[in-house]
């Protein structure tokens, strides 16, 4: 018996041993306010978690994807910056505005994103993460590159994880090429290659990108020197070239467009999504069983509440939903006050969206065009009814669009016409859910999950203590070097003076000769 326990105690000790060496502690700075950001940074934290790892994570809202084990440190921002963000986006969502006021709301509420995310270092909730020793960081971005200094002061590695398709930005932390000549930037849809015009557009709108960047820089860099002042820390600049490695929501070969990616950056497209559905919640599962017609899917996403929309709009809406065969579940925050009964619709404040769309009677989703839901939607193979409202939705939704997916209309000027005949198109024309479901299947074709992608490249770094061996080279160089611009100065300017020698060598060398022979000439005439 004593034996026996004795054996157990060795065991336990021996477990402990190698749980302690696996586990590394990993501290992810999620301060992006956006809660479609938040799904993807908490997804890649999950996956950290369920492979052993010790896991503390600081974001400013209360994320929707939890795991049990992650240790959550939430610090909202004030309750004014609160109001601004909510106000702005509610005003984009009831009136049409136009492309300049557009831009004053969205500088506007990144401007209070910048300042909130910057406040939160000094918070006294956040300074105690300096008390754990960590042995990796990874930042959710968002315009909140001076948070490379907490990295630094830990002492730790950073990775950078950016919730979709590499953005300028990300390329010049990681020396990535931008290809501007068949790479089409973020929000612009082409068709291959780029004819003129397109190439013009993709330049010009490259160089507003860093027009705002070198703005953004500005007041990023200040808040850095403000917020660590310490002698020894080094500038935000160097800060940038240290990065590790970038994981980015994105699967560009079956999602597009191709383009070469430096090792540095890591593909983790898909990360919220679920490998196995979860079970319904009872209801649900059985109105969609149910649903022997199909069922429609509706969800407006979490940065509008739908009771923000126009109420005209809604009305347009239910109108259309509750004249459908199918049966529908929508997406509605204020349960007492619904747009109007109907027996084939289901109301519901909170839904798990993965599990729906993974249902086989989810016949089509109506989505505002977020990426998550997008990407879910295509995931599991589901043809949509895009109806963005602004902000890269728009952009989304094109390209959803054009892929085949679905339609896109803008929710703002749907009417119940425009509505009916997308929906119509998009349920009974198999052209939509042939698309998707051939996209779905190269979507989960690949040699890694986005879960294990995560978890070896961020054991990677962890084993080999960051990797300068991934950067590219292309970090440390300025534009001039980088695009050879001295070299073709050089080989010009030596081409010139060539041109000008020989063309003086040539006067100098007629002048002596060639007058000689003029002259002799005249003189034997004589
Ligand atoms: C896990 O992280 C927390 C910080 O959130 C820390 O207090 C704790 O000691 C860590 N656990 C281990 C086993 O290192
Ligand atoms: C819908 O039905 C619920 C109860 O089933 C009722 O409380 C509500 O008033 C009805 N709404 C409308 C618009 O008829």
């Amino acid at each position: 018996m004593i034996k026996m326990i004795g054996v157990r105690c060795v065991l336990l000790l021996l477990l402990g041993v190698v749980a302690s060496t696996q586990g590394a502690n990993i501290l992810g700075l999620f301060s992006s306010h956006s809660p479609s950001h938040l799904i993807i940074h908490m997804s890649v934290a999950k996956a950290l978690v369920e492979a052993g790892h010790n896991v503390t994570v600081v974001s400013m809202v209360k994320p929707k994807v939890m795991h049990k084990d992650i240790h959550l440190i939430v610090v909202p921002m004030k309750e004014e910056q609160e109001r601004i963000m909510e106000s702005q986006m509610t005003e984009m969502a009831v009136q049409k505005s136009s492309l300049v006021s557009t831009m004053h709301r969205l500088l506007t509420s990144m401007d209070v994103m910048i300042n909130a995310q910057a406040e939160l270092l000094s918070d006294p909730r956040f300074q105690r993460i300096y008390e754990t020793k960590f042995d990796l960081m990874i930042m959710g971005y968002f315009i909140n590159d001076f948070q490379l200094g907490v990295a630094h002061k830990l002492k730790v590695p950073v990775i950078i994880d950016w919730m979709s398709a590499p953005v300028p930005s990300i390329d010049s932390y990681t020396g990535n090429p931008a290809e501007l000549s068949y790479v089409p930037l973020m929000g612009t849809v082409a068709t291959h290659p780029m004819g003129i015009l397109k190439r013009a557009e993709n330049v010009v709108k490259s160089l507003f990108f860093d027009f705002i960047f070198v703005v953004f820089d500005y007041k990023i860099t200040r808040i850095y020197n403000d917020v660590f002042p310490e002698q020894e820390m080094p500038s935000l600049k160097e800060l940038r070239k240290n990065i590790s490695m970038a994981f980015v929501g994105c699967h560009l070969i079956s999602e597009g467009p191709i383009r070469p990616l430096v090792p540095a950056i890591i593909e983790i497209g898909g990360i919220q999504v679920k490998d196995k559905p979860d079970p319904l919640p009872k209801d649900i599962d059985q109105f969609l069983s149910k649903s022997q017609k199909g069922a429609v899917f509706l969800s407006l996403g979490s940065n509008i509440k739908s009771s923000t929309v126009k109420p005209e709009i809604v009305q347009s809406i239910f109108k259309v939903l509750s004249g459908l065969k199918e049966n529908v579940i929508w997406k509605w925050e204020d349960l007492e006050n619904t747009p109007g009964n109907s027996s084939n619709i289901l109301y519901k404040n909170w839904l798990p969206q993965d599990d729906i769309l993974a249902h086989p009677n989810t016949k089509l989703f109506i989505t505002h065009a977020g990426k998550g839901g997008i990407t879910e939607a295509q995931y599991h193979g589901v043809p949509m009814v895009a109806l963005p409202i602004f902000g890269d939705q728009h952009g989304n939704a094109a390209l959803m669009e054009k892929s085949g997916y679905g339609v896109a209309l803008d929710l703002l000027s749907i009417t119940e016409d425009s509505l009916k005949d997308a929906l119509k198109k998009v349920l009974e024309d198999p052209k939509y859910r042939r698309a998707i479901g051939q996209f779905s299947s190269l979507y989960r074709d690949r040699p890694l999950t986005a879960k294990q992608s995560v978890v070896f490249w961020t054991e990677y770094i962890l084993r080999h203590h960051g990797a300068p061996n991934l950067q590219s080279p292309a970090v440390h160089m300025n534009f001039i070097q980088l695009n050879n611009l001295d070299i073709y100065v050089l080989i010009l300017t030596i081409l010139v003076l060539f041109v000008l020698l020989t063309r003086l060598v040539a006067k100098i060398v007629w002048n002596k000769f060639g007058g000689k022979a003029k002259i002799s000439n005249t003189k034997k005439l004589q």
